[in-house]
């Protein structure tokens, strides 16, 4: 009778098992049968109810019932999850020659690379970045830095007017006086930022960048600006580049340069990129004017400077061989791509 009552429970949780349709239905049959409160340990339970003499038998007999129960559990357990295993593969199964999903990424413009190649050479040579306001009077634009009146920068045509007064900076240059103004000599800035004209062609866009150095203190002259601007042309452009100065004018200079490099794509010999002459033109640069000195409160008896601008899209052009000026401001990113660091 009670191998008969083993025997069927047995079967039924085997039975059971077989028939649950996930790990979770076959927990739940196991806990049934295995659990805490389960049949197995209902039965164990039965042996106060036998005569002393045979309850050893019936407990090894429950006993080896819970054995193979467990070991029957664990097979049928383990076929169900290669089963489970098999199904999940066939439907999340990943191809694995498709090609990768490419993730975009973004990277400098080249205007902001050449902007910032060109803070770090002047900060190397001990520089210190100011950078003024966008927004300018038209005496730091223009009255301050010796430029008359009827001078032609100051023509509707070039300079974007906000008012009587206020305009667009046309040029760093602005800086210039500012620094001036609030600093006393020794001075070594760098001025790096937006400027605003109205021109627009190939080479010439409304908007463009520009980076301003001064340096003033007692006894600087034009070899020291030759000899800071044959380093900067070294490091931006090649090793072997050379500078060149041709007499020039600007009203906040006096005398004024304009300052050729060595063209880097030929090597001096001349090429498209030079139009056959060996040099390109970077930056215009001179002594500062002593009226411009002087409208600062610093005195031209005492101190001397030059100074000098570039303009940023100019260089990033002539760097990466860029025929037009457009290009970098359309953000193209075919265009842009090429930039990748
Ligand atoms: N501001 C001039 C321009 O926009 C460039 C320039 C020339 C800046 C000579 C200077 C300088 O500081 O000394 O064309």
């Amino acid at each position: 009778m009670e191998q008969e009552k083993t025997d069927q429970l047995e079967q039924s949780a085997i039975k059971e098992a077989e028939q649950a349709e996930d790990s979770r239905a076959l927990y739940e049959v196991k806990m049934r049968f295995l659990g805490r409160m389960g049949s197995v340990i209902q039965l164990m339970k039965k042996m106060r109810d036998l005569p002393p003499e045979e309850r050893p038998e019936f407990g090894k007999k429950v006993n080896a019932l819970r054995e193979r129960l467990e070991r029957a559990f664990e097979r049928i357990e383990l076929a169900l999850k290669m089963r489970e295993l098999a199904e999940r593969l066939k439907t999340e199964n990943v191809d694995v020659t498709m090609p990768g999903r490419k993730r975009a990424s973004g990277a400098l413009h080249p205007v902001t690379v050449v902007k910032n190649q060109l803070v770090d050479i002047f900060a190397g040579m001990g520089f210190e970045i100011y950078e003024g306001p966008e927004i300018e009077s038209e005496y730091y634009n223009f009255t301050a830095l010796n430029t008359p009146a009827d001078h032609p920068a100051r023509d509707m045509q070039d300079t974007f007017y906000l008012n009587d007064s206020f305009l667009l900076r046309t040029q760093t240059s602005a800086g210039q006086i500012r620094v001036m103004e609030n600093k006393k000599p020794p001075i070594k800035v760098l001025s790096p930022g937006r400027v605003f004209r109205s021109d627009d062609d190939a080479t010439h866009s409304p908007m463009f960048h520009q980076m301003e150095g001064l340096v003033v203190d007692k006894g600087v002259t034009l070899c020291d600006l030759r000899g800071m601007l044959d380093e900067f042309a070294r490091t931006m452009f090649s090793e072997t580049s050379k500078t060149r100065l041709r007499p020039s004018y600007f009203p906040f200079t006096e005398p004024s340069v304009e300052v050729d490099v060595s063209c880097a794509a030929c090597g001096g010999d001349g090429c498209a990129l030079c139009k056959g002459t060996g040099w390109i033109e970077v930056l215009g640069a001179g002594m500062v004017h002593a009226n411009v000195l002087k409208n600062c409160g610093v005195d031209p008896e005492e101190y001397s400077g030059f100074a000098f601008g570039m303009g940023v899209e100019r260089i990033a052009m002539l760097k990466y061989g860029i025929n037009n000026i457009k290009l970098l401001t359309e953000n193209d990113v075919r265009f842009l791509e090429q930039f990748r660091g």
